[in-house]
């Protein structure tokens, strides 16, 4: 797994982009928006300079690491890729199309991993002529901080395409893995996603501000961050899909996203993305 495809250069596809290049794996980043292509490099550059600037790296295998990514807009770059790693909206139809296509352009041995929260893995296996190489891989925000990757099996997924991506998550990118069934949050948004929207529903019931909430949990509990800044950084349009496909799948109240997140996504107050959400950003 030399050569990597990450499709989606938001968020998640820079940090995974950059994780993969400075395992020094080639990488193309696939991001259909031409605009959102530039932000994209422009974030890996950033991020990196961050990461040296901490000392976790140095300035010349931040150049290498930059050096070693291509981003594109045409899906057909990422022919020759190895690995996918899917990194698009969490939007069940805009996946299934875009593992649909990919399956027509990657080679047949090629492994198709999603870094999706919550929608299940079999249903994109399933549009696939490869259902046995398709995989949930879930890297954690921001991507080149934290050390977890979640590996996900579908039904259809093979145990020599688990051993694979567990090892390159492992061996090539420093991470530490943990194994979830194919249900809709896997392990960490199943714990993680109620207590986020029990964070929104007390400030939308005017219990507390959300300085208070977040206080709360940092000084209280220890939390590196509040609940309510996570959500921003996570995005609240990301947390409100993933919240939603939990709530299909299990049908509990706990998972319905409340709708002061629903009217603030449709205000675009998506958090640190577009500079404003529970809190304020400079930009
Ligand atoms: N944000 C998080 O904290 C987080 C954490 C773990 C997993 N995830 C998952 O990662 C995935 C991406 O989330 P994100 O937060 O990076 O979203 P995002 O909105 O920040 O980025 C998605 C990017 O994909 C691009 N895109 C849309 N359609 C495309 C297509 N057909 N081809 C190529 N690019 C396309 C968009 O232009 C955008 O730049 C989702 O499945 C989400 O659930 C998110």
């Amino acid at each position: 797994m030399d050569r990597i495809a990450v499709i989606g250069g938001g968020t998640m596809g820079a940090g995974i982009a950059e994780v993969c290049a400075r395992a020094e794996s080639s990488v193309v980043v696939i991001e259909a928006d031409p605009e959102g292509a530039d932000a994209c490099g422009t974030r890996i550059d950033a991020s990196l300079q961050r990461a040296v600037r901490a000392d976790r790296l140095t300035a010349t295998e931040a150049a290498s690491a930059l050096a070693r990514i291509d981003v594109a807009t045409n899906l057909a770059e990422a022919a020759t890729a190895d690995l996918v790693i899917e990194a698009v909206p969490e939007i069940e139809a805009l996946k299934l199309d875009l593992f649909r296509r990919l399956d027509s352009v990657l080679a047949a041995d090629a492994v198709l991993a999603s870094n999706t929260s919550s929608i299940p893995l079999v249903k994109m296996a399933s549009v696939t002529s490869r259902p046995d190489r398709v995989v949930g891989v879930h890297f954690f925000n921001p991507a080149p901080v934290l050390p977890l990757v979640e590996i996900v099996a579908s039904l259809l997924t093979s145990d020599e395409t688990l051993l694979a991506v567990t090892d390159f998550a492992e061996k090539r990118l420093g991470k530490t893995t943990i194994r979830s069934q194919d249900r809709a949050g896997f392990i960490v948004n199943a714990l993680l996603i109620p207590y986020l929207l029990s964070a929104i529903r007390m400030l939308e019931s005017g219990f507390a501000s959300a300085a208070d909430i977040d206080a709360g949990m940092v000084q209280g509990c220890a939390h590196p961050q509040g609940p309510l800044a996570l959500t921003d950084l996570i995005g609240l349009d990301t947390t409100a899909a993933v919240a939603q496909s939990m709530y299909e799948e299990f049908k509990e109240p706990l998972y319905a996203p409340p709708p002061l997140l629903l009217r603030m996504v449709d205000a675009g107050l998506l958090g640190r993305k577009t500079g404003r959400g529970f809190f304020a950003y400079a930009r």
